[in-house]
């Protein structure tokens, strides 16, 4: 029997500038995702075609239980940690051998299928190695760690990453003269960002302008707004929706006092409320 679990992920800055080949900064959270497999002649069926990917993938076949601390379809990357942690489990549990980054590019293989071909590597990426991590140039590496205090809101308002990527797509081909200057200031506060890990204000004003601008793009959401402002008003350093938006979650950046406040203020304001930080391990032996 094998436990391996992995972390999820928000990004801080740059989401949906990624995707047109500008930089963004990604973090892994403490909520991680628990995964058992043990090895069995008849699997136990399960409702995932993550999971079911994953041992079809590896050619072998299982029993697997998991245990979550990751809200789905919310954002915070738990389809990548849950096949993450499956495949890390079933390589030591059938002792095959496969190195880390294997593993990252297989999770990536699999959440692609799943997802009929469209897919953010930052999210298997984050899941696998843990910390910090800087998209750019399409490639992604880790950044030395900070410890920021992180409180996420949940809107509870379910999005499709898919149709908001395509959505901003389709705002650029019609629009690039409007488009592609809101591209190049969320470029400016992503690369401004890196200059200022150790300024918490100036990091919270740019989350605020990153919000801003993502809004502009046409991926914000009432119950995003409603959340950010709460967390603004509980003294949180700034506030921003956190992916791909149109629902799904916010990340407000808190002075250590203050993230209790902040959390109930997402609370009050009917979003679920993590109080978290970086988590600098990523898939990890239970
Ligand atoms: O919904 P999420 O957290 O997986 O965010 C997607 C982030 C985007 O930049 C919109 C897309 C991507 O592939 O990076």
């Amino acid at each position: 029997m094998a436990t391996w679990s992995a972390p999820g992920k928000v990004f801080l800055f740059g989401e949906h500038a990624v995707v047109f080949g500008k930089p963004g900064i990604a973090m892994a959270i403490k909520p991680r995702v628990y995964v058992t497999v043990r090895k069995a002649r008849n699997p136990a069926r399960v409702n995932s075609p993550y999971i079911e990917s994953c041992f079809e993938e590896m050619g072998v076949t299982g029993s697997v239980y998991i245990h979550s601390q990751l809200p789905s379809s919310s954002g915070l990357g738990s389809s990548a940690a849950v096949t993450v942690a499956t495949l890390f489990a079933i390589n030591d549990e059938f002792n095959l051998k496969y190195d880390r980054n294997q593993l990252a590019s297989m999770a990536y293989k699999i959440e692609k299928k799943v997802q009929h071909g469209r897919a953010s590597p930052t999210d298997t990426y984050v899941s696998t190695f843990g910390g910090l991590v800087l998209i750019k140039d399409n490639k992604r590496r880790r950044m030395p760690p900070e410890n920021f205090n992180i409180v996420i809101g949940n809107t509870l308002v379910s999005h499709k990453t898919t149709e908001l990527v395509a959505m901003v797509s389709e705002f650029r081909k019609n629009n690039p003269l409007v488009v592609d200057p809101i591209l190049d200031a969320i470029e400016a506060v992503t690369t401004r960002s890196m200059h200022n890990f150790h300024n918490l204000k100036v990091l919270g004003r740019y989350m605020d302008v990153n919000h801003a601008l993502l809004e502009a793009l046409g991926v914000g959401h009432p119950m995003l707004s409603r959340l950010v402002s709460a967390s603004r008003a509980a003294g949180a350093y700034g506030a921003k929706m956190t992916g791909a938006g149109g629902g799904g979650c916010m990340i407000a950046l808190c002075p250590k006092r203050s993230k209790s406040k902040v959390a109930g203020a997402i609370e009050a304001a009917d979003g679920r409320a993590i109080i978290t930080t970086i988590d600098t391990e990523g898939a990890r032996k239970e």
